[in-house]
């Protein structure tokens, strides 16, 4: 009797969906290969179809949906690709969503409250996803929302890079509210810097409104840089940097995640009191939201080599120092 024998040769493939294309192509080039096409569209009633344009049966396959408003549009156009992969026979579904959809809403703060960050991974499971990639998770703790693995990589190397020629010696790292104080709490000890934190408080009646408490550790006479996971409406930073020029600080540097930058953020993150503000490109930013000291970082380098990681059974922890 003879054997039957496979060629053995895994495939991986790369799809994206029409949020953030350039950042799959990117990712792909990293990778050099190409974005496999995906016929999707839109009909009249707001019904979104997808149809790969080639076979992907018995693929790694890897879909690329960034998370820009309409948010809840490229939400729903994940899941169906999600689910016409499933129906293609590929082997393996990992949906890179580099800014995982309503991240901030992971616990109940309040009564009545939903868990829309658990939602999403039982959304992406129900469709047959396999795994789950992103990048600065809002609360590390979205990683137990879904049912599989979950590869969640840090910006911060890259951000750091960028940073290395700061003069630690008048530099103080800032966390923006006591949400980040653990990763800016990271930040300062990278830096060799020490770290101050500023007491932020939300009307919870009143969305997208901040306020400034107060802030704790030393800012007079220092380079403040206030590390964030996002910027949405830019408050928090532009009512932070405030505050820190207030007290007396020479220099106020903001590094960001994810530039959400909905109104006004372009406009408050020109404000007097910031100097400075780096990002990167998980999110995409046209022109329209780009001005002069605004610097934004490449992702995809860090993405295609998580996504190569996975793809060849490596190690995604190794690209963190064992932290991932
Ligand atoms: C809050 O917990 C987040 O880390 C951000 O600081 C916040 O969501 C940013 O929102 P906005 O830019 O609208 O103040």
């Amino acid at each position: 009797m003879s054997e039957i024998k496979q060629t053995g040769q895994k495939r991986l493939v790369i799809v994206s969906g029409r949020a953030h294309p350039q950042l799959a192509l990117d990712v792909a080039a990293h990778l050099e290969t190409d974005v496999v096409h995906t016929d999707a569209r839109t009909f009249a009633n707001g019904e979104i179809y997808a149809r790969y344009d080639e076979s992907v049966r018995g693929a790694d396959v890897f879909v690329i949906q960034s998370m820009p408003a309409p948010l809840n549009e490229h939400v729903m156009e994940s899941l169906i690709m999600v689910d016409a992969l499933k129906r293609a026979s590929v082997k393996r579904i990992t949906v890179v969503l580099p800014f995982y959809p309503y991240g901030r809403q992971d616990k109940k703060g309040r009564g009545r409250e939903p868990i829309s960050a658990r939602l999403m991974a039982d959304l992406y499971k129900a469709a047959g996803a396999d795994r789950i990639m992103s990048v600065d998770l809002h609360a590390a703790q979205i990683q137990g929302f879904f049912d599989g693995p979950v590869d969640h990589l840090f910006a911060m190397p890259v951000l750091l890079e960028h940073f290395k020629q700061l003069d630690n010696t008048t530099l103080t790292v800032v966390s923006p509210d006591m949400g980040r104080v653990r990763v800016a709490d990271i930040w300062s000890d990278k830096l060799d810097a020490p770290l101050a934190i500023i007491h932020k408080r939300r009307d919870p009646a009143v969305p997208n409104q901040v306020s400034v408490h107060e802030i704790v550790g030393e800012v007079e006479g220092r380079v403040c840089l206030i590390v964030d996971d996002l910027i949405d409406t830019g408050r928090t930073i532009a009512k932070a940097a405030q505050a820190l020029k207030e007290a007396g600080a020479l220099g106020v540097i903001v590094a960001a995640t994810h530039a959400v930058f909905s109104d006004p953020a372009v406009e408050l993150l020109q404000s007097e009191f910031i100097d400075q503000v780096v990002v990167t490109d998980t999110l995409p930013l046209p022109e329209s939201k780009r001005f002069p000291t605004l610097t934004v970082l490449p992702i995809a380098p860090l993405l295609a080599r998580a996504i190569y990681e996975v793809f060849d059974d490596g190690s995604v922890t190794s690209m963190f120092d064992g932290a991932a």
